[in-house]
């Protein structure tokens, strides 16, 4: 079962097993990471799920899709350049570890 490790604003780690084939947005909205606010449910409309992937693993993720660059130039905080929206990030066993790090806000 996959690892996610997010890493708090106030740098508070909070590991969840994953399942694959879910988001990281899903699995922090399903276990109380409330700095992913999600408010399209994963529809690629809001940008309220933006997280900051570590740099040991963004090379590993499918790349973005241009919808979601359009969205990331929306998000509240700073758009950086291991920006991404975390409804499109679909777990994969190969993702086991993955270390994402949370805005200090959605909106
Ligand atoms: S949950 Fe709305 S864009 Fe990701």
């Amino acid at each position: 079962m996959p690892v996610i490790i997010f890493i708090h604003a106030d740098d508070r780690s909070q590991r969840i097993d994953a399942s694959a084939g879910d988001s990281v947005m899903q699995v922090a909205t399903t276990h109380g990471v409330d700095q992913i606010v999600a408010e399209c449910g994963g529809n690629a409309m809001c940008a309220t799920c933006h997280v900051y992937v570590d740099e040991n693993w963004t090379a590993r993720l499918a790349p973005m899709g241009e919808e979601e660059d359009e969205l990331l130039h929306g998000v509240a905080a700073e758009r950086l350049s291991n920006s991404r929206l975390s409804c499109q990030i679909r777990i994969t066993p190969e993702l086991d570890g993955l270390v994402v790090r949370l805005p200090d806000r959605q909106i």
